[in-house]
């Protein structure tokens, strides 16, 4: 699908440029060729022999090169290509384009194209979130820009963190991938959301726009000793889907992440825990929200006394591990009181009696839906697909076996549904 592809990639002012050398490469071994503009920021941090060497042609810099425009000329630079890609997309590149600057060869292009445009924001926390980028982005979104990313995380600026991490390669990778084949991604499709990949979560024009979406995902790990843990095989493939689902709908998303080897999912505020205890703590802290889904395998027990020092095989015999219940983190947000969120999703992973169990256990723990899935030898834990059925109080439907983003963007419409039919009832 990708033969004879390319796309022209904008480099930016920022940190995250080295990651595009890697971008390249990918972008190579998938068949799609890029043609390179670096700017003049851009070549403070990667060189243009490097970008060069990487594309296999010349990297182009310079608005009034007469060997640059004799070569190519700066209007077709921008139309022979398939897609025009900005990465990292600078906080000045965005305002660039927001107010249609054309004052270097990189803004030109992006002015004078008649392509599609993806970009990968790369800034600073405070920068992201200063009102002028919200305004440049909330212009871009209604420009038609493709999004992609930011995460959040640590910055390169030591002691920071927040949404402004450029997206990782293998992220931009399969949006360039998406964008090249002229859809949105199978979630989008599925909740009739189109004109912009996952990435930008609190967009005003999704379905899930104005709410607020608290997702678990991925296993817990319950310490015996300080090096030692009891976990489950949870990837967390299937609720960072989901997070990135429920962004890609234009809700404000929070993903409360045991330890997973997944990356966090762009657009989505993360926050990383270890054990139940902390699971349900961040879920609290992060409370009020419209929407809950709790897709993590909580552990069930925890070691009643873990060792404060590592346990020595000393020849005393087996040392003893008596195991006391966590804390029931699903059925605690679906019984409160007050502030409960107006839907809770529960998973149930069971390996018999899949949808018996999950009945009762929508009865026992108070949620609205329960998304039970058989976990038994079919290598769902850690794998891409599932086949899940969704139990509620006025039935049970199920679904075939699909891809786990597949069920993510399928259950998101699925909430959005019922969110908008309880409003219309309300
Ligand atoms: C060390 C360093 C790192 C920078 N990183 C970023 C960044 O990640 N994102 C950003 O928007 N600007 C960053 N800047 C500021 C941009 O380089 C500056 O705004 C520049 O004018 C952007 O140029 P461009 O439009 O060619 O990207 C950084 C500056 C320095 C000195």
């Amino acid at each position: 699908m990708s033969a004879s592809r390319s796309i022209l990639l904008i480099i930016g002012g920022g940190i995250a440029a080295y990651k595009c050398l890697e971008l390249i490469r990918r972008l190579k071994d998938r068949g799609i060729s890029s043609r390179c503009i670096l700017t003049k920021a851009g070549a403070e941090f990667v060189t243009p022999l490097a970008v060069s060497s990487l594309a296999g042609e010349r990297c182009f810099t310079d608005l009034f090169s007469l060997t640059d425009e004799a070569d190519i000329g700066h209007i077709a630079l921008s139309r022979s290509t398939d897609l025009l890609v900005v990465a990292p997309a600078t906080a000045d590149l965005i305002a660039k384009m927001a107010t249609g600057l054309a004052n270097d060869l990189a803004s030109t292009a992006l002015l004078a194209t008649d392509k599609r445009v993806l970009i990968a924001p790369a800034m600073n926390p405070r920068m992201w979130q200063h009102p002028a980028t919200r305004r440049n982005m909330a212009q871009l979104e209604k420009d038609g820009i493709l999004v992609v990313g930011p995460n959040s995380g640590a910055m390169a600026e030591r002691g920071e963190s927040g949404p402004g991490r450029m997206a990782e390669p293998a992220e931009i990778l399969a949006a360039i991938e998406l964008a090249l084949a002229g859809e949105a991604t199978t979630q989008q499709r599925a909740i009739g959301f189109l004109g912009r990949l996952p990435g930008g979560a609190g967009s005003p024009q999704g379905p899930l726009a104005g709410r607020h979406v608290l997702v678990t995902s991925g296993p817990t790990h319950e310490a015996i000793d300080p090096v030692r843990y009891i976990a489950n095989r949870s990837s967390g493939k299937q609720g960072h889907a989901i997070a990135a689902a429920a962004a890609a709908a234009g809700a404000r998303v929070t993903l409360v992440s045991g330890p997973v080897a997944v990356p966090d999912p762009p657009g989505v505020e993360t926050v990383h825990v270890e054990s139940a205890r902390e699971m349900l703590a961040a879920v609290e802290a992060a409370l009020p929200a419209d929407i809950a889904i709790f897709a993590a395998a909580v552990a069930d027990w925890r070691v009643a006394d873990a060792a404060p020092e590592k346990m020595k095989k000393d020849g005393s015999g087996l040392p003893p591990l008596a195991l006391i219940e966590n804390p029931d983190i699903l059925a605690t947000v679906a019984h409160r009181p007050s502030g409960r969120p107006s839907l809770v999703v529960g998973f149930a992973a069971e390996t018999q009696n899949v949808v018996a169990f999950a009945q009762a256990k929508l009865a026992k723990k108070g949620c609205d839906l329960i998304v039970a899935n058989d976990v038994g030898g079919t290598g769902v834990m850690g794998g891409d697909a599932n086949t899940v059925h969704l139990v509620t109080r006025e039935g049970v439907e199920s679904w075939p076996t699909l891809a786990k983003q597949e069920v993510a963007g399928r259950l998101i419409a699925r909430v959005s549904e019922i969110i908008d039919a309880s409003k219309a009832r309300a």
